[in-house]
């Protein structure tokens, strides 16, 4: 059996079992934290959400974050009832019900809301928003570079579903993902409508050649905040990076590649459809950029 791992493995923790989950206003328990059967992002993955990360008592670039939501919101005429101000507090005070200091992950959710009848139509939610923040202990854990392999989904036009979208329904990437799987690797490396390469199902994707980084334009891939800080700490930091169209080509002889995300911060790759990428183990670039990422949560 090939041992699987995900960019999204942490370690075990038992105290996620008795967490506090924030649901439409009230903090409840893990087992009362439910949803209706008629919420839009059950019933039609018809949501958008963030993923958010707790350092040393601060949540890394938590106005990003709350600005992208509304983005989402405002383009799906997804109504948040709240503030961003409001929606930041019930961020942290579901930290605090939970006496969350470090290592937390937040995923916070915001649907159409409960429907009145079973079927698509938007005008069926009437009764506002559905918003969940579900917040976890996590100490991200990989126990080697990612194994990627190429797969037929593609990273779609704007005028399809815009990636730029952090939408409930995730079935391109999980149709993606699942074909990665089927092939022998951890995750989908995605390509765009020109076959260049973009990203994957869940990240944001860099190359290192001779010392330079490269990623997509950014065209058809989620706008990452990580991307973007990679990239801001790059030209801070005299190392060159473009942000260009490239292909499995200069993939596949890449001297480093690694992942950007919220959650794993900068993970590496180890492989691409079977081929050793670099030594198959971390680069120099990426240590060096994970470690001024790291600086940069902290400062
Ligand atoms: C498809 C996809 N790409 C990239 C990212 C990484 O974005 P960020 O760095 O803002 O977490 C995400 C995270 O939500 C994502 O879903």
């Amino acid at each position: 059996m090939t041992d699987h791992v995900s960019t999204h493995a942490s370690e075990e923790d038992i105290r996620n079992e008795a967490i506090l989950i924030y649901v439409d206003g009230r903090i409840v328990s893990k087992r009362d934290a439910v949803v209706s059967v008629y919420d839009s992002g059950f019933m039609l993955g018809d949501g958008v959400w963030e993923g958010i990360r707790l350092y040393d008592g601060r949540w890394a670039f938590v106005d990003e974050h709350i600005d992208r939501l509304f983005d989402a919101a405002k383009c799906t005429s997804t109504y948040i009832a709240m503030t961003k101000a409001a929606v930041k507090q019930a961020l942290l005070d579901t930290q605090a019900a939970n006496g969350m200091t470090t290592d937390a992950h937040a995923r916070m959710m915001v649907t159409r809301g409960v429907k009145v009848r079973p079927f698509q139509h938007p005008k069926l939610s009437q009764s506002g928003p559905t918003m969940v923040i579900i917040m976890e202990h996590s100490k991200p854990k990989l126990p080697r570079p990612i194994r990627l392999a190429t797969v037929p989904h593609i990273r779609g036009l704007p005028m399809t579903q815009d990636p730029k979208l952090n939408s409930h329904s995730k079935l391109n990437c999980i149709l993606a993902c699942i074909a990665a799987q089927k092939a022998g690797a951890d995750e989908a490396l995605m390509l765009d409508v020109h076959g260049f390469v973009n990203t994957t199902n869940a990240c944001n994707f860099f190359i290192v050649r001779k010392g330079e980084v490269w990623t997509s334009t950014g065209d058809y891939c989620m706008n990452g905040i990580t991307r973007q800080k990679v990239i801001d700490l790059c030209r801070t930091n005299g190392i060159p990076v473009f942000e260009r169209n490239f292909s499995l080509y200069d993939t596949f002889s890449a001297d480093e590649a690694f992942l950007t995300g919220t959650f794993g911060a900068q993970t590496p790759v180890g492989e691409l459809d079977g081929r050793v990428i670099g030594t198959g183990q971390m680069g120099p670039v990426t240590e060096r950029l994970r470690k001024l990422y790291k600086e940069l949560v902290a400062a």
